[in-house]
């Protein structure tokens, strides 16, 4: 079946009337193995699998990348053709914003901790576009990547508080051999960058291993691991030992757990997370 790609909302609308079941993947584009892994997951799960691409100003800050940020459409319909989605939405700022978006969703405050703190107004620009995206596609199932780890938990909470009857499915994180999480933004790094950027990985497992082998003081393991990055040229917005539940910092009962770290390098903002259970 060929791709149909729909950039306004009544056709999508009427295309959708008659679909049996519906697993919609909503993304902003320049689409990579961690994208295609939730097509697939999302196959598995209905009859026709939808597919927006939006890059939404609503969740971008003044000095962040949104003119920046990396537009392939072409080669992005090749890759869901190739993984068998039914639909690509692609709606223009206006399709999507006709009037100013005065009406917003507000997060819990966990959304202005880790990432919503260095990015104040971003997880209400995403639970209001992700919102409005449920309300225009109307699936029962939708599929977002654990590597959002924060954006995961705040669209739980959107689905749980405003009872939206929607099933919402994990996908784990994808990486490059070298571990690096695959990321739209990694097409911002130099090739020394790219090389650099394995360590937030490494240096994540490697606070696993410590708190697995029975080492207990969190914040002094962020302190430390922030400090050694620091030291390599990185500026470290956040790194942090969660409860995977609550996403508040793990407490010494706390035994699910989630460590995720923000940092950059240059400009580019990399993020990344592990879950891990400790005894
Ligand atoms: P985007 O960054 O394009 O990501 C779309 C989806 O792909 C998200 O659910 C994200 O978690 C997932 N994803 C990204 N990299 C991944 C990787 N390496 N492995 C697995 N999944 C990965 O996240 C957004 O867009 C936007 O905020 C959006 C939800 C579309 C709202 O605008």
């Amino acid at each position: 079946m060929a791709l149909d790609i729909i950039p306004d909302i009544a056709t999508l609308r009427a295309r959708l009337k008659t679909a049996p079941s519906i697993a919609f993947v909503p993304t902003m584009g320049n689409l990579h193995a961690g994208h295609i892994h939730l097509v697939k997951l999302a196959k598995q799960h209905a009859q026709c699998v939808v597919v927006s691409i939006f890059v939404n100003p609503l969740q971008f800050g003044a000095n962040e990348d949104l003119a920046s940020y990396p537009r392939t459409l072409a080669e992005d319909c090749e890759k869901l053709q190739a993984a068998g989605a039914d639909i690509v939405f692609t709606p223009s700022v206006t399709e999507m914003y006709p009037t100013v978006q005065t009406m917003r969703v507000t997060p819990p405050p966990i959304a202005n901790e880790l990432c919503g703190a260095a990015r104040p107004g971003h997880f209400d620009g995403v639970a209001t576009v992700v919102l409005k995206l449920f309300n225009i596609v109307q699936p029962q199932v939708a599929l977002f990547g654990k590597k959002d780890y924060q954006q995961l938990f705040i669209i739980r909470e959107l689905v749980h508080q405003f009872n939206l009857p929607i099933d919402i499915i994990a996908g784990d994180t994808q990486r490059e051999d070298s571990g690096l999480a695959l990321s739209s933004r990694n097409g911002y790094l130099s090739s020394a960058q790219k090389l650099e950027a394995q360590r937030l990985y490494r240096t994540l497992n490697m606070i696993v291993d410590n708190v697995q082998k029975g080492h207990h003081d969190y914040v002094a393991i962020e302190a430390q691991s922030s400090q050694y990055l620091t030291q390599l040229g990185w500026i470290v917005d956040y790194i942090s030992i969660r409860s995977a539940a609550t996403l508040l910092p793990a407490s010494a009962t706390d035994t699910e757990l989630v460590v995720l770290a923000a940092a950059r390098q240059g400009n580019t903002r990399l993020i990344d997370n592990i879950e891990f259970t400790r005894s």
